[in-house]
């Protein structure tokens, strides 16, 4: 296993970046003044430091426990699955990204450590020697001398104590377990890890455990999970919308011809009729190592939200719709979209968000035709439309809210008509949010608005061309990712889906000059319910009248004023 990084420092292998901590004496982030402390090789007795109270409303042990039993209760006969962290990723140097956990692995655990590996087993087993086990959780070792630099570590005694998870170890058994992995018929795994840095001086914090998963379990060396994962869609959706599936595979296979090389594949492309298809299919099961199967039960669960999942999404969106409000209170057209970014952002950690569930999108006017802008450096706003488009991430639960007005608080003629155009189409997408309906419904009643109206305004001559001015769809699903995991079935009550059409008209465009620039998306989060569905973001105005009502209105933030950097 890994050598930790102190014994690298003992033993006289100092990377090159301790090398340059021991020279410059700098306080750098991370692992590395550890090494350059060497300490002894005595181990350090492990000293609990008490955390301050910390926010006591996220999801319980018990909430994790009864997801895994309800996945477990799914899994096929003498199976496992098999569900990693999220690897840590670099930034520069020794600054690695904000580590933000595995929505699956948060969801089944409530472990926001990297480094680690849920094992569920379809029937008890034996693991460390402790027969009878249905769940592991493998997790980082506790370390002294790390969590002084870099934060807290449960342990598998934490892991077991607080997170109520039946058997626990250090990561460092993980290869010793005992585990009979060739007794399993399915080994299941969805979004294995492939980028795990192997390099000596500085393996990637998830190497080990990867590595050992794919040699215990057999997975072949040249394992491509974007070949699995189209021969996953051929059986799933393979004969149900096959001429255009087909049509699209054969596109991907161009820009990456490795798909060429599977033989479900190939003989799926070659196929010419169903009949032909099913037999590619037919001749062509599925091996033992499954990484489709359990994508689709956590699509399934993760789909449908409980109601404490609920509490926190509801508090992401309302945190987010109250950033809305303040900022149109405040918006200026003196001001640059990244004063106005983080005034969103602001108000987010105010009611206690962690993250933003994506970068934020602040574009003014032909920024604001780039559906995921994310620069943000206009420096002045002046009368352009802004297109806000910002959720807050709370306790893990992401919010997808879109507002879009202008600077001065009032709508040009223009503006406003695409604003309106907008507004009904999203009106008619609520109106289609219903348990029972096609998941596309709102987005068709959407694209049938937009295609009326600009067809009315003379944009385009023909309906069909709408797709130029309003190129994606209208929904996904909401919740630990924005765009969330769910089987895109038919809508079910407990789904959270955005409803989010959008007109955007570069500068340029076949169509009179004054619609130049324009881009508007209004994007609410919908929760279906039994009958219909609930505006979680109602709180943030959509209408022209009751944008410029809010826009005329004082901010608690109007004298935040710094001064002048000269
Ligand atoms: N913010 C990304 C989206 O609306 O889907
Ligand atoms: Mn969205
Ligand atoms: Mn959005």
């Amino acid at each position: 296993m890994r050598f930790p990084f102190y014994a690298q420092a003992v033993l006289g292998l100092p990377t090159r970046r301790a090398a340059y901590v021991l020279l410059s004496g700098c306080l750098s982030l991370g692992a590395l003044p550890v090494a350059a402390q060497a300490p002894t090789s005595i181990p350090e007795p492990i000293v609990e430091y008490p955390a301050p109270a910390r926010p006591t409303d996220f999801l319980t042990p018990a909430f994790h426990k009864q997801r895994r039993e309800l996945l477990r209760a799914q899994l096929p006969p003498h199976s496992v699955a098999v569900v990693f962290a999220a690897p840590v990723r670099n930034r520069a140097n020794d600054v690695d990204f904000v580590y933000h956990q595995n929505p699956d692995f948060h969801y089944l655990t409530g472990y926001e450590e990297p480094d680690a590996v849920l094992l569920l087993f379809a029937e008890p087993r034996t693991v460390g020697g402790r027969p009878d086990v249905t769940e592991a959780l493998f997790t980082q070792p506790r370390n002294p001398a790390r969590e002084q630099w870099t934060g807290r570590r449960l342990g598998a005694a934490g892991a077991k104590n607080q997170l109520a998870v039946q058997y626990a170890a250090d990561d460092t058994d993980f290869a010793a377990s005992g585990l009979k992995w060739a007794d399993f018929d399915k080994v299941l795994f969805d979004n294995l890890p492939t980028d795990t840095r192997d390099d000596a001086r500085n393996p990637a914090d998830l190497h080990n455990l990867v590595a050992t998963f794919r040699q215990q379990a057999s997975v072949p060396a040249d394992y491509n999970p974007a070949v699995s994962e189209w021969e996953a869609g051929i059986r799933r959706f393979g004969l149900t919308r096959s001429k255009g599936f087909a049509e699209y595979l054969t596109s991907q296979i161009k820009e990456n011809p490795a798909l060429g090389n599977s033989p479900l594949i190939r003989d799926y492309v070659a196929a010419t009729t169903d009949a032909a298809r099913k037999a590619a299919i037919d001749a062509h099961p599925p091996g033992r190592l499954d990484d489709a199967t359990l994508g689709e039960k956590l699509d399934g669960l993760r789909a449908v939200k409980t109601p404490e999942e609920l509490a926190l999404l509801r508090r992401a969106v309302r945190i987010s719709a109250q950033a809305q409000r303040e900022v149109l209170k405040l918006m200026r057209p003196d001001m640059g979209e990244m004063e106005v970014q983080g005034l969103h952002e602001y108000v987010y950690r105010r009611y206690g968000a962690e993250f933003q569930g994506y970068p934020s999108i602040v574009g003014g006017g032909a920024n604001g035709c780039i559906l995921h802008y994310e620069t943000n450096d206009r420096q002045r706003l002046d009368n352009d439309l802004v297109l806000m488009d910002c959720g807050a991430e709370y306790h893990g639960y992401s919010a997808d809210v879109t507002r879009t007005a202008p600077p001065s608080g009032t709508f040009s003629p223009a503006q406003r008509q695409i604003y309106e155009l907008v507004l009904a189409a999203q009106e008619a997408g609520f109106a289609a949010c219903k348990p029972g309906a096609p998941f596309d419904a709102p987005n068709k009643a959407t694209q049938e608005v937009v295609a009326a109206g600009l067809q009315k305004l003379g944009i385009i001559k023909k309906k069909e061309d709408f797709r130029k001015y309003y190129p994606h769809g209208a929904s996904h699903y909401l919740g630990l990712d924005v765009h969330d995991r769910g089987s895109y079935g038919p809508l079910q009550a407990g789904n959270v889906i955005t409803v989010e059409p959008g007109i955007y008209i570069p500068a340029g465009s076949p169509c009179d000059p004054k619609w130049w620039n324009i881009g508007v998306r209004i994007e609410d989060d919908a929760l279906i319910t039994a009958t219909g569905y609930e505006n979680l973001s109602a709180e943030a105005p959509r209408t022209v009248a009751d944008i410029e009502k809010l826009m005329a209105e004082p901010s608690a933030l109007e004298n935040f004023k710094l001064p002048e950097l000269k």
